[in-house]
């Protein structure tokens, strides 16, 4: 038997089916769970081209998060059980990646899948989520009444981050197109800013006045250098796309990376079950049409791209 999957045979190849070797006896902790939905993201991209090493090299399926019924349990696990409806961030990938018809996972690093929550929503929410949680409660360790300015807010990773934000009792100063703008607002922001005023960075320190801005988290591909200008002195930057140039203002900047988590995506998973965490879904692709699934993730946003095998 053979494991139906869409990755690559070598870094930069497209996208294509591929069919590779079932997965060897499961090691000790390891779980199998059978994918019902697959998260597809830009940073999938990275691993197609090798820029983000998920510990494996070709052939390779991609795919670093996914939710599925858990169907074969390894050596000393003693949860999830066979049957168990789950959700996962498993990096550093065991056996293969996430775009499969089934895919081994270290049985610490997965999370019951809430029942109101599609098998869409939970396949696409481990990585937003986690970095989102990693951005705000961790690194910018934001506190309540403080006003906070989030780039790159009409995104999935940059909408959870507002949530989250909100939820900690922060003021959210968002940035989004005209047509995001009210979605952000339902999640929580205060202000939202059209990113294409070339004065927005005026604009949130405008927003600000009374406080200043001094926690950022960008999450806009090239808004580094805008978001760490909003900032007062001393304030502190985390970015989950590249670090700016440093400013000599004393402001702390954070390069964040996502850290697989288990405990933590069980946490997240209940603000997701209580409706207080949410995921748009925007488009859901079979394996069979990887490369237009990978193509449109990559392209705006609105909502997460999923693959139901
Ligand atoms: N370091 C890590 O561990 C980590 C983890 C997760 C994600 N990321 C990265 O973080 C970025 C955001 O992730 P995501 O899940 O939110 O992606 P996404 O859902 O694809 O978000 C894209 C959205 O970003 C907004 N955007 C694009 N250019 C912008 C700009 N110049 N200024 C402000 N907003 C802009 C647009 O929102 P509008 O609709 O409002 O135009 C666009 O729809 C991606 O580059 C991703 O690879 C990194």
């Amino acid at each position: 038997m053979s494991l139906r999957a869409a990755g690559i045979q070598a870094f930069g190849d497209e996208v294509a089916l591929l069919e590779l070797p079932e997965p060897p006896p499961l090691e000790t902790g390891q779980v199998v769970i059978e994918v019902k939905a697959a998260g597809v993201a830009n940073w999938d991209e990275f691993v197609r081209t090798g820029d983000w090493d998920v510990g494996r090299v070709p052939p390779l399926a991609l795919g670093v998060e996914a939710a599925g019924e858990v169907v074969d349990v390894g050596p000393g696990v003693e949860w999830p059980a066979a049957g168990a409806p789950v959700m996962t961030h498993p990096l550093p990938l065991p056996y293969q990646g996430c775009w499969a018809e089934r895919l081994v996972a270290p049985a610490r690093l997965v999370a019951e899948k809430p029942d109101n929550a599609s098998w869409a929503e939970a396949g696409a929410f481990p990585v937003p989520a986690l970095t989102s949680e990693q951005v705000v409660a961790e690194v910018l360790d934001v506190q309540p009444g403080e006003t906070i300015l989030v780039n790159g807010a009409g995104g999935v990773t940059g909408g959870m981050i507002v949530e989250l934000a909100a939820n900690s009792g922060a003021t959210v100063i968002a940035t989004a197109s005209e047509s995001s703008a009210a979605r952000v607002m339902a999640l929580g922001a205060d202000v939202v800013i059209d990113y294409h005023d070339p004065d927005w960075t005026s604009l949130a320190r405008d927003a600000a006045r009374s406080t200043g801005i001094r926690a950022a988290a960008n999450a806009a591909p090239g808004g580094e250098a805008d978001a760490l200008s909003t900032l007062v002195d001393g304030g502190r930057l985390a970015t989950i796309t590249g670090a700016p140039p440093p400013e000599e203002r004393g402001i702390s900047i954070a390069n964040v990376y996502i850290r697989p988590d288990g405990d933590e995506l069980r946490l997240l998973a209940a603000s997701l079950a209580e409706g207080k965490l949410h995921i748009d879904i925007r488009a859901s692709y079979p394996l069979t049409r990887a490369a237009d699934g990978l193509a449109q993730a990559t392209k705006g946003s609105g909502g997460a791209v999923v693959f139901e095998p």
